[in-house]
């Protein structure tokens, strides 16, 4: 024993000394090449562009640009490559990324979507699968995870992250950063992250999208960088800064966020990207006079590498580095520091080894289509939320005679893929249709009619719509929004559904014949008439390639759903922002008193809360029971949970844990989730779910800004949702 424990041990320390030669190597190799750089090279490295032409191609010879985006084409990818390492002085090879969001070829669900799975182990799955499909079509480096929280689902890049918690976002963007990077970046298949938008983004003031951005520090730490700094800890190679202003001082020339806490705090080492023409816009801003003064104030504050810039303002590090330096406004050092970072990540992913695109490595190592296939249906069915379901209306019945399929969005091919598909094959993606026709034998007719656009007023198939839902056993109707109103660019002042398709609803809820809605959306909606009115609800997202099976996998009871939201939905847009980790204030909200803190004219609660998704089966909380209710500071409590499929069908729950700090010397919001465990139970199954709840999990920002322990009470609470909670209390000492 004690022999083997030697072994392993010496093991251990030859592997150590191998990576810290190879990471000592790697930046003699570093700085050797460096030395040899004209600093007109060295802007090179800081530069990038979005598309070729003959005036690119010369630049890429003289070592003017080291990165492009958006090249998609392989042929064309290792064309250009082969100019930068056959054709330029010193044969550094681009890097070439592009936005693989969700999914290369094939499309998972938007990432709101695949959050709500709660299974972090899949969506890195699907992280992986996207790399390899990117990394053999010569993309290197993906501008994602978007690790931006989001309380206002107003702001259409809400689609592009993970909701609205910044421990659940952690969770994910620590999944797909180690999906997308793997454990070896050198690995071919493998390519580098970057957690965007760096930072604040998601609070743009009315959701309105590039809007400024005013918040305070403590709210900035508490709240929107925790999934940057657990980005940073899996390893992710790069950030991008962001397009807006935060606090007076835009997010791409902020020193304080870009050096100050990434580099200085968290010891990030990779390099910082713009958004596209982020440095440019500084001058929009009216932050810097001219494109000078804006590349002088971009790098300054931490900004490496200049993402392209549109037709007009063309790139900004390019034409105007040199005269800063050669003026003296910016050390030749600082552009050193900068050429060092991107190099560094040139190198880690092992680009001066391979640049081309390997076609033979990727025949060897190949994800089969039916994995790929395999991955994507089960997360789309893991990504659906149960939101309502009446008198157990779901799951149908497969024998049922006839089903009324209705809605611009139950046999499309194009907006279930969703905002920021890469390279979507529109042709593989299963509609709603077609999935209940793969499930269903012809016993049952299926009589499908479109009934409206998404978004206009053309109501002449109502009448037809009503005709069909009147003669059929059951109504399945199929609306949202369109893959365009969410994602970039793409923020509603209205979030219901748009143009005539509540219309439409109203008119077949008429016939009395039972409905099952199928929202697809980039966001949450606001949907109070159907939460009245409607029995069966079902949240979907966009999901991507295996919408239909998933769907109807979850309409017939062949998948029992498990998704739980990861954003509040409002009951309406004069509710936003709605979260459910708010303080308590000195006026708690109470139904029954004027003089707090609500509107009067709507309920205090959210239509459905964080964390909240059904199931066919029932979950039933109980023996609460922790280690210790005394604890010092330094000490952790072993939760335990016993949690019961009190219900008919087997199903999947997620275990939900929220602590609540009952006073403390800086407010703190009532809950707040901490821990979560997605259990698997048989009809008639208890499980014991285990917790350990650490000092790490009790600790908030004192006045300060030191991260502490405060001795008092505190709350465990555990449930299937932020608001049935079962609790249990325990006291730090000092
Ligand atoms: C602008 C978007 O804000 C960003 O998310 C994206 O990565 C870049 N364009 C590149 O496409």
């Amino acid at each position: 024993m004690k022999t083997q424990f030697k072994f392993l041990l010496s093991f251990l320390i030859i592997i150590l000394h191998l990576r810290i030669y190879a990471q000592v190597n790697e930046e003699q190799k570093i700085n050797d090449l460096l030395s040899k750089m004209t600093l007109k090279e060295k802007i090179g490295q800081l530069v990038q562009f979005s598309f070729v032409n003959s005036e690119r191609e010369e630049l890429i010879r003289e070592g003017s640009v080291g990165s492009f985006l958006n090249i998609t084409n392989p042929k064309e990818v290792n064309r250009i490559q082969k100019i930068a390492v056959e054709e330029s002085r010193l044969g550094i090879p681009l890097i070439i990324g592009q936005d693989v969001i969700h999914g290369y070829n094939t499309t998972f669900p938007i990432p709101l979507g695949e959050t709500a799975s709660w299974n972090p182990e899949l969506v890195k799955k699907a992280a992986e699968i996207a790399s390899w499909e990117a990394a053999s079509n010569g993309v290197h480096w993906t501008f994602a995870p978007m690790v931006d929280i989001a309380r206002d689902p107003r702001w259409g890049r809400i689609a592009e992250g993970s909701g609205e918690d910044p421990y659940l976002g952690s969770v994910m963007a620590d999944a797909r950063v180690r999906g997308f990077q793997g454990n070896n970046l050198k690995e071919k298949r493998n390519i580098v992250a970057c957690a965007k938008h760096y930072v604040a983004y998601g609070e743009a003031i009315g959701g309105k999208d590039y809007n400024t951005v005013d918040m305070s520090e403590r709210m900035l730490r508490e709240v929107y960088l925790p999934p940057f700094k657990s980005a940073v800890d899996a390893g992710a190679g790069t950030l991008m800064s962001a397009f807006n202003d935060l606090n007076g001082i835009p997010a791409s020339a902020n020193y304080f966020t870009l050096t100050q806490i990434l580099r200085n705090e968290w010891g990030f080492d990779g390099f910082v990207v713009s958004d596209w023409n982020s440095i440019g816009e500084l001058v929009n801003h009216r932050f810097a006079k001219d494109k000078m003064e804006a590349a002088l104030k971009g790098l300054t504050a931490g900004v490496d590498m200049d993402m392209a810039g549109d037709e007009q303002t063309g790139n900004v590090y390019l034409p105007n580095l040199e005269s800063l330096v050669k003026n003296g406004l910016i050390k030749e050092e600082l552009i050193n520091e900068s050429v060092k970072r991107i190099l560094r990540i040139k190198y880690r992913i092992g680009l001066f080894d391979h640049p081309y695109i390997d076609s033979v490595y990727f025949k060897q190592n190949f994800i089969s289509k039916e994995e790929r296939e395999k991955v994507a249906l089960q997360l789309s069915k893991e990504s659906i939320v149960l939101l309502k379901n009446e008198d157990e209306l779901l799951p149908l019945k497969k024998d049922i005679k006839s089903i009324a399929l209705i809605g611009p969005l139950a046999d499309n091919q194009e907006d279930p893929t969703g905002p920021w598909s890469t390279a979507p094959i529109f042709e593989n993606v299963v509609t709603v249709l077609q999935g209940l026709k793969n499930k269903l034998q012809s016993g049952t007719r299926i009589n499908y009619l479109k009934g409206c656009n998404i978004n206009d007023d053309d109501r002449s198939e109502f009448d037809k719509a009503v005709k069909t839902a009147g003669e059929s056993d059951a109504i399945i109707i199929v609306v949202g929004e369109s893959r365009d109103m969410s994602g970039e660019a793409s923020s509603r002042s209205d979030i219901g559904l748009p143009g005539v398709q509540l219309e439409l609803i109203k008119r077949i809820y008429e016939t009395g014949k039972p409905i099952v809605v199928v929202l697809m959306s980039g966001r949450p909606l606001t949907i109070p008439w159907l939460s009245e009115n409607i029995p069966s609800i079902l949240e979907t997202w966009f999901l991507g390639d295996q919408t239909g099976n998933a769907i109807a996998d979850v309409l017939f009871g062949d998948y029992n759903p498990s998704g739980k939201l990861p954003v509040t939905f409002p009951r309406s847009v004069g509710q936003i922002p709605i979260f459910y980790n708010y303080k308590s204030t000195g006026r708690p909200p109470d139904e029954k008193n004027k003089f707090t803190s609500k509107y009067l004219d709507i309920p205090i609660t959210p239509q459905y809360p964080f964390g909240f998704g059904l199931s066919y089966t029932t979950f039933d909380y109980k023996n609460l029971k922790l280690d210790k209710t005394s604890l010092w500071k330094s000490d952790s409590v072993l939760v335990k949970i016993d949690v019961s499929n009190v219900g008919d069908v087997a199903g999947s729950e997620v275990v939900q844990l929220y602590i609540k700090d009952w006073f403390s010397s800086v407010t703190r919001p009532l809950k707040e989730l901490k821990a979560f465990n997605k259990i698997h139970l048989e009809p008639g199954e208890t499980k014991t779910v285990e917790f350990k709840i650490t000092p790490n999990m009790l600790s908030f920002y004192d006045e300060k800004m030191n991260w502490i322990v405060e001795p008092g009470k505190f709350d465990v609470m555990i449930g299937g949702n932020s608001e049935d909670l079962i609790s249990a209390t325990f006291e730090v000492t000092k």
